[in-house]
């Protein structure tokens, strides 16, 4: 009877571990896509005023196109059509005149099933003198980034690196995006979860002067969409932060209201950030975001040419901005270093679970000590009985 008992507690055990594992498994052979990079495509050379990336990412039955460019204010674009065959337009000509709309298209148009893009609009610098970490006054000049002196793209497939400078001082801000065959996730801090449907940005700012010995940073970003606007932030909350030491929150930016199912579209992050390039967990320095605001989506149009091109002149816009640090946490000028990380897709966002490795302690946690009792029981049992016993965990003394 007891030993039935404690069979079942290990049973109860291994069951537990082994089917959580299998479903954390079971997403591995989902979806994959192959990649395709083109460089300003169709085009002979290099363009005036900045790249053009395409990146084909066909599916099974369909094509999700990435397209990320410096024609202003960088901007990473996804479309997905229901087809294996869309293909990008670009009228040159218009294109870098960055005046006209409809000189980036997506054909055949019909198959377009939805589209967003995200645009990285400013940076901006305050006195943190009270060291406060609130960005109320003390304000300096915010770098436009459409004003930048971007480079050429640097390309390493699945990954694109856009790094530019402002005019008038030292140091670059960098935008290195990366695109995904499969299911996964980055090998970097924060180690953010990925699916087929999205792709990460990683926006640093490597030796930027400060303009005061107290300077905190903050990056305003933009959100444009074809069918359904980017509104809402919703906080994912998790006791699980094996891949990302000391983060317990996902962020997700959602195209739909009130985080119903038909997310169409996301932005997601986790509110970290990190002060060196090779980053250790003491170089971690939390973030804070604004909630979204519409905005004027003509100023967005004339900031990115690839936004005017897709979207027209005047495109539902809304952004909000991420702040790099906490009342305490050392200044901009301790590393001169700050990067952080960002998914943007469509489709829903992924969902982090809990890793093999928790679920096998809280396993071990919840369920040994019930089975070392039993262990214990039927120890005493089979003591106190003369003769021989049948049970199964004889040889443990
Ligand atoms: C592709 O389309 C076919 C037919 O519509 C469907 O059976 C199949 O599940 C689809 N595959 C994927 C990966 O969506
Ligand atoms: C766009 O700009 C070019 C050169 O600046 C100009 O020739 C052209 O007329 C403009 N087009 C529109 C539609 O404004
Ligand atoms: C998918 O593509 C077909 C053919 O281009 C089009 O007729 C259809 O409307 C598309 N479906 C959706 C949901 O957009
Ligand atoms: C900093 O604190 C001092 C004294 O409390 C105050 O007078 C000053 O206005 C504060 N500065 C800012 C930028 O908050
Ligand atoms: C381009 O990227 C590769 C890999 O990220 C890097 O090693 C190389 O230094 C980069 N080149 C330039 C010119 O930035
Ligand atoms: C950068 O600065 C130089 C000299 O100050 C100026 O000639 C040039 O037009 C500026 N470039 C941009 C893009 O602002
Ligand atoms: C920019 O860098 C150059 C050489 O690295 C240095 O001489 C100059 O002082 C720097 N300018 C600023 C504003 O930091
Ligand atoms: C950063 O600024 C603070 C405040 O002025 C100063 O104490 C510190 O030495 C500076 N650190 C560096 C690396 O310049
Ligand atoms: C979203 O939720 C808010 C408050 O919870 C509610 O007022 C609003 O009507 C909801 N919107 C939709 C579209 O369900
Ligand atoms: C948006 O910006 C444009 C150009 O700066 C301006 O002409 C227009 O009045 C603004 N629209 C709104 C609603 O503020
Ligand atoms: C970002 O912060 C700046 C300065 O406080 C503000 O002017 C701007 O409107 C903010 N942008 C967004 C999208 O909230």
């Amino acid at each position: 009877m007891a030993a039935d008992r404690s069979r079942m507690g290990c049973c109860w055990l291994f069951l537990f571990v082994f089917s959580s594992s299998q479903c954390l498994s079971s997403g591995a052979d989902k979806s994959s896509r192959k990649l395709s990079m083109e460089l300003n495509p169709g085009y002979p050379s290099k363009p005036h005023g900045g790249d053009l990336l395409h990146i084909r990412a066909l599916g099974d039955n369909d094509t999700l196109h990435f397209l990320f460019c410096s024609q202003g204010a960088p901007t990473l674009l996804l479309v997905h059509t229901n087809t294996t065959t869309s293909t990008v337009k670009v009228d040159w000509d218009k294109f870098v005149e960055r005046n006209t709309t409809g000189s980036l298209k997506v054909e055949p148009e019909s198959s377009i099933l939805y589209s967003n893009a995200l645009v990285i609009t400013r940076l901006l610098e305050y006195n943190d003198i009270n060291d406060t970490a609130i960005p109320t006054s003390d304000l300096f000049p915010p770098y436009d980034l459409q004003n930048f002196l971007w480079a050429r793209l640097n390309l390493s497939a699945p990954s694109a690196q856009l790094c530019g400078t402002p005019n008038s001082t030292n140091g670059s801000l960098c935008v290195e995006l990366t695109a995904f065959e499969t299911e996964g996730r980055s090998s970097s801090w924060p180690r953010l979860l990925h699916n087929t449907d999205s792709s990460q940005l990683t926006v640093s700012i490597d030796g930027l002067s400060p303009r005061a010995s107290h300077s905190r940073f903050l990056l305003e970003v933009q959100a444009v969409s074809g069918a359904s606007s980017l509104r809402q932030v919703d906080e994912i909350q998790s006791i699980d932060d094996e891949f990302t030491p000391s983060i317990f929150k996902v962020y997700q930016w959602v195209s739909s209201v009130n985080g119903s199912s038909d997310v169409l579209g996301f932005v997601q992050w986790k509110p970290v950030a990190y002060r060196k390039t090779n980053a250790a967990l003491e170089d971690a320095t939390p973030c804070r975001h604004s909630s979204p605001e519409q905005q004027n989506g003509t100023v967005t149009a004339v900031a990115s040419g690839l936004i005017r091109a897709f979207y027209g002149e005047s495109p539902e816009t809304f952004g909000l901005n991420v702040s790099f640090g906490l009342s305490g946490d050392p200044f901009y000028n301790s590393t001169q270093f700050l990067s952080w990380t960002l998914l943007v897709g469509v489709g829903s966002p992924p969902v982090e679970s809990f890793s093999p490795l928790v679920i096998t302690i809280m396993a071990a946690g919840l369920g040994a000590p019930f089975v070392f009792l039993l262990l214990g029981g039927i120890f005493v049992c089979v003591r106190k009985k003369t003769g021989t016993s049948t049970t199964a965990y004889e040889p443990i003394n």
